[in-house]
């Protein structure tokens, strides 16, 4: 943690299927903290789903609308920001969550992530022959960002509400002021 970052929210990266849109609401539910879903922000905002803004505009445009939403969050305060999959990957992104998130990572297995992600079809980066391939290569590109968190929390054997509740105290730990005692002689 770099001393002195203003903790006003909470950022959740990591792969697609760890879970960010559940521990993200009950993050949010503990701290009395507004979530913000940036896929569903987009979706609403576009009156797309992700997968349409894929096939019809490309992932380039998909990726602006990310980091557009990325730029308007740096003056947020009190949300729990839970973000695509590959969101911190784009140049400038994962910095600017920085400034004002005490970012998580929630971190999974190749095999988790493909059991849970396996019967689900929204995914379009995972349209392929071989997903499992896929999500260990995608995995390997992105873990030097995904592990310079602030806190990484491992999802394979914890139960969501688990996991919230340990990014809740650890954010807690972060933000609480403590008061300085000086000697006087
Ligand atoms: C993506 C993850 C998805 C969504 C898009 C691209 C990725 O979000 O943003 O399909 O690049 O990993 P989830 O992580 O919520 O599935």
């Amino acid at each position: 943690m770099t001393p002195g970052r203003p903790f006003r929210n909470v950022a959740l990266i990591g792969f697609m299927g760890v879970g960010k849109s559940t521990i993200g609401a009950l993050v949010a539910s503990l701290l009395d903290f507004t979530l913000v879903d940036t896929d569903k922000v987009i979706e609403e905002r576009t009156g797309r789903r992700v997968a349409e803004i894929f096939a019809s505009e490309g992932e380039a445009a998909f990726r602006a609308l990310e980091a557009g939403l990325v730029q308007e969050l740096e003056s947020a305060q009190g949300k729990v920001i839970a973000t695509g999959g590959g969101l911190p990957m784009f140049p400038g992104n994962f910095e600017s969550l920085q400034r004002h998130a005490y970012v998580t990572c929630l971190w999974a297995s190749v095999d988790t992530i493909y059991q849970r992600v396996r019967y689900q079809s929204h995914r379009p980066l995972l349209h392929t022959a071989d997903p499992t391939a896929r999500i260990r290569e995608l995995l390997t590109e992105r873990s030097p960002i995904y592990r310079k968190a602030d806190l990484l929390v491992g999802v394979d054997f914890r139960a969501p509400a688990e996991s919230a509740r340990l990014i809740v105290s650890a954010y807690r730990q972060v933000t609480t002021v403590r008061p300085v005692f000086h000697a006087v002689s």
